[in-house]
């Protein structure tokens, strides 16, 4: 510890403090310590507490705390304490730690990347004891914790009036809004956090089917491909994912020359949870967000090593080998996988936004979509400038039935229709998969035909459960007696 920070420890209570002090709780403490306040700092084991005051105390004040109790002891009142520790069990403890030595009205914040029915749990279980419980989701990796987060902090009013300021400091600014405001009260902060991270796996599952349609299209190198990354980056797909696709595209492998990185790097893809949990949820909503659905399959499907090395070379495919467009043909291919990536990206936002809606709703956390999409304008990770149309068609209608329906949306989808479906087309014609792709175009169409297949499916429902079914031109449900005369009898 500096000679300053101790000096400043021993003077003054700290205004808020970070428990948990790995990657993330370390640079979220640092970003709030530079904003100018007073930063009470602790962890399970005291190397990290001390590592992080001699390495980093000159960019503001610390204050270290070498117990639980020294650390609580150290804040003003009301006690503010974020929590940065892996979800689930270990969150429990140190919360169970914790609130034995905080009193009524103090805070405690976890912002790490918890499941919002856990949130729900330990909100309902400190506000017993009188602390306010703020499930805080932060969205930016480690650089976006230190240098500006998107946050969506959820909890009570009297949390939010303490938190509110500071993590509006520490959040990065779009156009001078802070991409932090109160998502609502328990849950509602996890829960969009947990969504955000949906349509993240979705962003990235339709970006990556657009590159392999487009190697095995034009049959490009992977750094020739960057470049169109690179051009789509300066139009309507501008985003953060779009910007890095073209960095990993653009790398050479480290260890040898003239290979791309990405052709040695293991094609089975990972994930944490959130993503799956966000798919979870939506069935229990009722709420079909396909597009991340198809993106957390995908992601299981390539987990799958054994199962994918024992069909290769057994299952057939057709017979046309890669590249299958000709040149002269290649620019208007990658304008057609542009739209096709633009339409779908657009439909599994408005999946995304119906689920935030559709949670909001059933456990009455009145969320307001727009002001979703303006703190994703930056910091998180998809970040892009697509959610500047999104915000701005929640202020045009905030009852918007689906983003689909917003008029620039609805413009720009039916723009890029006819590509979207040649895309589809060839990607069933050559077997190149693009869950997302179709997936998302078969959604839209869904969504738009005035008749769905699901008369017949209620017809069938009736017919073997006498699950009954309504009709078209009379209220009332009604069955048939298929077994016997026929006839349609009206069902209470
Ligand atoms: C963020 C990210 C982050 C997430 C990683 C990895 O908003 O900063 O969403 O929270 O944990 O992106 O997620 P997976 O391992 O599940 O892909």
């Amino acid at each position: 510890m500096t000679e300053t920070t101790q000096q400043a420890a021993e003077q003054v209570k700290a205004q808020i403090g970070v428990t948990g002090l790995a990657t993330m709780g370390r640079n979220l403490a640092r970003n709030i310590a530079r904003h100018g306040y007073v930063t009470a700092v602790h962890n399970r084991t005291d190397a990290r507490t001390k590592a992080l005051v001699e390495e980093f105390g000159h960019e503001g004040t610390f204050v270290p705390g070498y117990s639980a109790q020294e650390f609580v002891d150290s804040l003003e009142s009301p006690r503010t304490v974020i929590v940065m520790v892996k979800a689930g069990g270990p969150t429990d403890a140190v919360i169970d730690e914790l609130a034995p030595l905080l009193s009524e009205g103090d805070i405690i914040v976890d912002a790490g990347n918890a499941h919002f029915a856990d949130t729900r749990r330990r909100e309902a279980a400190l506000r017993e004891k009188g602390i306010h419980f703020a499930g805080v989701g932060v969205s930016g990796g480690e650089e976006g914790a230190l240098l500006g987060p998107s946050i969506m902090p959820g909890g009570s009013e009297h949390s939010y009036a303490k938190l509110g300021p500071i993590l509006a400091d520490i959040a990065v600014s779009v156009d001078g809004t802070p991409c932090s405001t109160h998502v609502g009260p328990d849950g509602a902060g996890h829960f969009v956090k947990m969504v955000h991270n949906g349509i993240e796996y979705a962003d990235m599952q339709l970006i990556a089917e657009a590159y392999d349609l487009l190697r095995h299209g034009l049959g490009r190198t992977p750094q020739q491909l960057a470049e169109v990354f690179t051009s789509w980056n300066s139009g309507d797909l501008e985003s953060f994912l779009i910007e890095i696709t073209a960095q990993v595209l653009a790398k050479d492998d480290p260890t040898q020359d003239g290979v791309a990185l990405v052709d040695v790097i293991l094609d089975e893809a990972e994930q944490k949870g959130t993503g799956r949990w966000t798919v979870q949820t939506a069935l229990d909503l009722g709420t079909p967000v396909s597009g991340i659905a198809e993106a957390v399959f995908a992601r299981a499907l390539s987990g799958h090593a054994e199962q994918r090395r024992a069909a290769q070379g057994v299952l057939p495919g057709p017979a046309e080998e890669a590249p299958f467009i000709a040149e002269g043909d290649a620019d208007a291919f990658v304008d057609d996988v542009r739209a096709a990536l633009y339409a779908s990206k657009v439909v599994a936002y408005a999946q995304g936004f119906d689920m935030i809606k559709a949670g909001s709703e059933e456990y009455g956390w009145g969320i307001d979509p727009g002001a979703m999409a303006t703190i994703w304008r930056g910091g998180c990770i998809i970040r892009a400038k697509f959610l500047d149309r999104i915000k701005d068609a929640y202020a045009a209608r905030p009852d918007l039935p689906s983003l689909l329906l917003d008029p620039y949306f609805a413009e720009a989808v039916a723009n890029g229709q006819e590509a979207w479906r040649r895309v589809v087309q060839h990607s069933v014609a050559h077997g190149i998969p693009a869950p997302g792709f179709s997936s998302a175009l078969a959604y839209y169409d869904g969504l738009r035909r005035p008749r769905s297949s699901a008369a017949l499916v209620q017809g069938l429902r009736d017919l073997f459960g006498a699950h009954t079914y309504k009709r078209i031109d009379r209220d009332g449900s009604f069955h048939v007696e298929w077994a016997g005369d026929g006839a349609e009898h009206p069902w209470s």
